[in-house]
């Protein structure tokens, strides 16, 4: 695992914004796997201004995003898809079929979600997944005991989960208390995972996801069991790491070694 360390959060967004951007420019079609949550905000932000003045195309590229709150009409104004349409999707030229979401309206859920992953499989499988945390460690909507090889599937939101989601809905009740979320297993099929986190709010779920056991209790901690996987983490989320120096050692001796190989 690279754990990245930067200064702050608009330091994620750039570099968690390049290294997707990397992947876009060497594979045109690229599978992008999406997150929502505030911590990806900057990151997409990022990403359109290198598509409006860096001419990053994303014409072929496909997506399919973790979540989305069930019972959400798409057109909801907190729903995922109006999230991803506000903040990247209309901003760029991708392809309105080249984009998948989970379906907050399904009516046969196990239906959906077994084509979910079946549309994923085809699709040739995700290259890079962006993925954010939230306080308990969990990852998409995988909330502590979900199934370390969990699938797509509907998931019941913990308590903190939704207050922490009640500041984007005008009253608590209207908080969905159930989502659609790509699964633990879903997650670790991709190529290569990114996780962003930003604020000491995150440092107890970015600590035990990193160092931590692995664990159902601790999602994220998953991480652990994928060979390829960058933790782009800013200082205050970084605060709890026992090996933080190690960790900007080895990216020292990494540019190192990289400018060394220019010359
Ligand atoms: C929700 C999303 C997660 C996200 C988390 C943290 O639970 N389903 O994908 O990582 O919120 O969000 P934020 O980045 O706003 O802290």
């Amino acid at each position: 695992m690279r754990v990245v360390i930067v200064r702050n959060y608009d330091d994620v967004s750039r570099k968690a914004a390049s290294i997707i951007a990397g992947e876009i420019t060497s594979k045109p079609n690229a599978v992008l796997g999406l997150a929502t949550g505030s911590t990806p905000l900057g990151t997409y932000k990022e990403l359109v201004r290198m598509h409006r003045q860096e001419g990053l195309d994303f014409s072929r590229v496909r997506t399919f995003n973790l979540d989305e709150y069930y019972g959400l009409a798409p057109d909801h104004s907190q729903s995922y898809h109006r999230f991803m349409e506000e903040n990247l999707f209309g901003r760029v030229n991708i392809k309105k079929g080249n984009v998948h979401i989970p379906d907050g309206l399904t009516k046969d859920v196990t239906a959906f979600c077994r084509q979910y992953e079946e549309m994923i499989r085809q699709s040739g499988g995700i290259d890079i997944q962006l993925l954010g945390i939230g306080r308990d460690g969990h990852l998409g909507f995988n909330e502590p005991g979900s199934s370390l090889g969990s699938r797509t599937r509907l998931k019941t939101l913990t308590e903190e989960t939704v207050k922490d989601n009640a500041r984007f809905f005008s009253k608590a009740s209207e908080v969905p208390r159930l989502a659609i979320t790509m699964g633990v297993g879903t997650i670790l099929d991709a190529r290569k995972l990114l996780l962003i986190a930003s604020g000491g709010v995150k440092a107890e779920a970015v600590k035990a996801s990193i160092e931590g056991p692995v664990t159902s209790q601790v999602t994220a901690s998953a991480l652990q069991l994928h060979p390829h996987v960058i933790c782009v983490v800013d200082e205050p989320a970084s605060r709890l790491l026992l090996k933080k120096d190690y960790y900007k050692y080895v990216e020292k001796i990494a540019e190192t070694v990289e400018a060394e190989a220019r010359i």
